[in-house]
């Protein structure tokens, strides 16, 4: 019996042309321990190149086979697992290159064509950015991840700053991220509705006046103005199906109708591009958002004139805004496992996504729990059987990893509690213990340092990355999201990588900063600068 197949791939797209490709794909008996080896080219333009590859990845292979049968007992199968793990998530500085070189070509490619490319460099329409003078009461709805917010945000311009914040948090219910549109909405309006109402009279606007909010909607959206835009597609374990190809602030507007609130969407934003407005709000260096939390995604300052796709008329600021989703990137240079694919073929969005689902808080966790998950069949990692928890999907959340990930006790103690509580593995051993942490070490770096070569990317893109002669102009990238914030081991590898890949010059002026609350707060300044009533707002 066959039990398991794994498919080997080494670079086929890049050396082989379009139309070529070729895997060696071995299949590993688990009763008998034998492994059948066999190779598969689809023969294009560059028959003779695919071979060359075919048998690349054979030998990759074989290679793999024979480090997997090496080792012996218990912990040599174990040993030898993690050896190949920590092979195939390997990030040298030379493939982080690669990876920001690829990453250029595929911006250009998408600032230019109309069509969907892999990076849809979407136009966000703002073209206008805070300039820290905004004033008055705005509100901000903020929906893209398991949680969604309603924020009411007090502007103060220059010199206050923001004066006000208030914010709630709901988590949305499961059901409602894969139901029906309207019942999203419903609940989405609902929960504003319910916020709205405890306003102070104070604050309440003047007759006539309508309340305007700022819409933070953080998926792909083609947008047609300012406050309107169609859903492209889901990302993040979201999949409601009549809501794709719908105008969402249409949708939301129906819905604050249906309840009887009255409020304006003066801006549809995504939670990079609220990251952006904030970060210039305080500073006017910023050139990027970088949102690092279930999903990530990146949005940057691009030149007008640098944007081939964009048919209206130039902006007075010569500035758009433009939205990567870099979380759909993909390039042969990504350094990609078996869990990977695996974890790819059974999510929402398979073929969709891949740079996402290897860096972000959405997916880090369970890429740990599958390679923990083969230790255990394969090597009895912990003990005779397979303990039935590691077997459900998302059971191991990246914040818990994060925790065993951070263990600083001697013994390694939170890392044998999370093992108990979460995957009820008891009695662990200190040396299986390291072990864990070794695997979290190899897929957060991975993630961290791939997450620092699409900022480098950008920077390339936008010549940022070099110092030029007599000039010192400071470039701030801002960055946001759970996974940034709270991963400390992550943020501290972004953060040296990016230094490493400028160079020591160019590292000091390039800073990377963080701005919480990014995606809401952007949201209610963007509010403000396309409110109906510029020109009337108090202080
Ligand atoms: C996903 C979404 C993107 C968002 C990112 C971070 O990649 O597609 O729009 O910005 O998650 O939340």
């Amino acid at each position: 019996m066959i039990n398991k197949q794994y498919d080997v791939s080494c670079g086929a797209r890049a050396g082989a042309g379009a139309g070529a490709g070729a895997k060696a794909v071995y299949s590993f008996q688990h009763k008998t321990k034998k492994v059948v080896l066999c190779c598969d080219v689809k023969m294009g333009k560059v028959a003779v190149g695919a071979a060359v590859v075919c048998a690349a990845a054979c030998a990759a292979a074989a290679m793999v086979v024979r480090r997997r049968t090496k080792g012996s007992g218990k912990w040599g199968r174990a040993e030898a697992l993690v050896r190949e793990l920590e092979e195939q998530c390997g990030t040298p500085i030379a493939k982080l290159r690669q990876v920001a070189d690829a990453m250029e070509v595929e911006m250009h490619a998408g600032l230019a064509s109309q069509a969907p490319t892999r990076l849809q460099m979407l136009i966000t329409f703002v073209h206008n950015l805070p300039s820290g003078d905004e004033k008055g009461l705005y509100y901000a709805l903020d929906l893209g991840g398991t949680n969604f917010r309603t924020l009411r945000v007090h502007l103060g311009g220059k010199e206050k700053g923001v004066v006000k914040l208030e914010s709630e948090e709901v988590s949305i219910p499961p059901q409602l991220m894969t139901g029906s549109s309207q019942e999203l909405f419903d609940f989405i309006a609902a929960q504003l509705a319910k916020f709205v109402s405890s306003e102070p009279e104070e604050l309440h606007p003047p007759p006539g006046r309508q309340r305007e909010l700022g819409f933070t909607f953080s998926f792909p959206v083609k947008q047609t103005s300012i406050a309107s835009g169609n859903l492209i597609k889901w990302t993040k374990g979201f999949n409601i199906e009549d809501v794709v190809g719908q105008d969402v602030v249409g949708e939301l507007t129906k819905a604050l109708q249906r309840i009887g609130l009255d409020m304006r969407v003066a801006a549809l934003v995504n939670d990079t591009v609220g990251t952006v407005a904030r970060a210039r709000f305080s500073d006017q260096d910023v050139i990027a958002g970088v949102i690092l939390g279930t999903g990530t995604n990146a949005a940057y300052v691009e030149s007008a004139h640098a944007i081939p796709k964009w048919q209206g008329l130039l902006p007075k600021s010569g500035e758009m805004v433009i939205n990567m989703e870099w979380g759909n990137f993909s390039s042969s240079h990504l350094p990609l496992t078996e869990y990977d694919q695996a974890l790819d073929a059974d999510s929402l969005n398979p073929g969709e996504q891949i740079f996402e689902k290897i860096i972000s808080g959405m997916y880090l966790g369970d890429i740990v729990r599958r390679v923990l998950l083969k230790m255990a069949e394969e090597a009895d990692f912990f003990g005779d059987t397979v303990p039935p928890k590691l077997r459900i999907p998302f059971i191991l959340r990246t914040p818990d990893m994060s925790k065993m990930h951070h263990d600083t006790t001697p013994d390694l103690k939170e890392v044998g509690k999370k093992l108990k509580d979460i995957l009820e593995i008891n009695n662990t051993s200190l040396k299986m213990r390291k072990i864990v942490v070794e695997v979290c070490e190899i897929v957060a770096a991975r993630g961290a340092r791939l997450s620092a070569a699409g900022v480098f990317g950008i920077l390339k893109k936008i010549g940022r990355d070099k110092v030029k002669a007599g000039e010192k102009q400071k470039s701030v990238v801002a960055l946001d999201g759970g996974l940034f914030e709270h991963y400390t081991k992550f943020r501290s590898s972004l953060e040296s990588t990016i230094k490493v890949l400028l160079g020591d010059e160019a590292a000091e002026t390039v800073s990377i900063e963080h701005f919480n609350d990014g995606s809401g707060i952007g949201a209610a300044l963007l509010a403000a600068s396309n409110s109906h009533y510029l020109g009337l707002q108090e202080s």
